[in-house]
């Protein structure tokens, strides 16, 4: 079976006036229909650019490689038309903030009609029944179509953006920290929303946050990314709750209570901060900040190793308990 997305050994590099600056390095990630995978890591890590590369929306002149399978298309090899077409009926990305975006002089009915109106054949009463129809399936009386932005809340607000996201019936969603600026109380319902739409309509989601609490919450399978690579993932389950990877384990410590906001700046507990992607430390880019490094950790770059029998994968010399794997593709391994 296809899967609906296949990541393989993706890398971005962004060039800048700094120098080269790689902030994915070989990222291999499955989705299917009606899964929900969380990717986790402190702020630098690449998950918004990981995000960003899925859809091509990176900006000119980055340098990507790799494969991104969307339903076994490419979307790197795509034309802009096929592009164009993905990014509306195939998948649609929610961001941190996305909230801000809406147009403030437009009613929120016409704005999530107009994609419809946009990109499907129908009359403009039935793209508008379609969007009184999201309102109602995030939680909003159908009234509210006739309100402006600025008349919401933050979480009302949030729920269009969702509603917006599925206003094309996607197969896929990308939601980065898209609940982060909400209070907990409020993150938790639109949360429990989308957990649901996903399960409900048969989406694939993936979900990014810096929070592990949150996405342990909400995605069946989490990934963690230090330094632009996957450094362990598996169950979410025995992810959050025994870590293999030290920095998987750190921030699940970091983030013991979902949502809790004094632990949103910075993970408690975890010394540092992530590398410059600039300048990324030899061996295990994780080994300078590790509270249980290996001698050998300083140059020995491991690869993905199979811990848990093979259901879940982790970056570390510690979890491979064997000699050290070169890194490198690890394509056709399913994870
Ligand atoms: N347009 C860009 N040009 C150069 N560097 C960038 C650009 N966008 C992001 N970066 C760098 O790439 C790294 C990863 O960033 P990002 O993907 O936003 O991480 P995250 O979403 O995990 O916080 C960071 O070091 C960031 O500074
Ligand atoms: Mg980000």
């Amino acid at each position: 079976m296809v899967a609906l997305l296949d990541v393989c050994d993706l890398a971005v590099t962004y060039h800048g006036t700094r120098g080269d600056v790689p902030a994915v390095r070989g990222v291999d990630l499955t989705l299917d229909v009606g899964e929900t995978l969380g990717i986790a890591g402190e702020s630098g890590c690449g998950k918004s650019t990981l995000a960003l590369a899925l859809l091509r929306l990176l900006p000119a002149g980055t340098t990507v490689t790799g494969q991104v399978l969307l339903d076994g298309d490419d979307v790197l090899a795509m034309s802009w038309g096929q592009l164009r077409a993905v990014r509306w009926a195939g998948s649609s990305i929610v961001f941190q903030g996305a909230m801000h975006a809406l147009n403030p002089v437009h009613r929120i009915g016409r704005q999530i009609a107009e994609p419809i109106l946009l990109h499907e054949e129908v009359t403009e009463a039935q793209a508008h029944q379609r969007a009184a129809d999201l309102l109602t399936q995030v939680g909003l009386p159908t009234w509210r179509a006739a309100s402006y932005p600025h008349e919401l809340s933050g979480g009302q607000r949030q729920r269009v953006m969702i509603a917006m996201a599925l206003a094309c019936s996607p197969r896929l969603i990308i939601a980065d920290e898209a609940t982060t600026a909400l209070d907990v109380m409020i993150q938790a319902q639109v949360l429990d929303l989308i957990a649901g739409l996903v399960a409900e309509r048969g989406i694939g989601l993936l979900m990014i946050s810096h929070d592990l609490s949150v996405l342990s919450s909400t995605c069946a399978r989490l990934a963690v990314m230090y330094a632009g690579r996957v450094v362990e993932v598996g169950p979410a389950r025995s992810v959050f709750t025994s870590p293999a990877h030290p920095y998987a384990g750190a921030l699940a410590a970091a983030f013991p209570t979902i949502g809790d906001p004094n632990s949103r700046g910075r993970p408690r507990g975890l010394g540092g901060d992530p590398p410059d992607p600039a300048a990324i430390p030899s061996g295990c880019p994780f080994h300078p900040r590790c509270p249980v490094v290996l001698p050998e950790c300083s140059t020995a770059d491991v690869g993905l190793w199979p811990v848990d029998g093979g259901d879940r994968h982790a970056a570390c010399v510690r979890a491979a308990g064997a000699p050290p794997l070169s890194s490198g593709s690890r394509c056709g391994t399913g994870q």
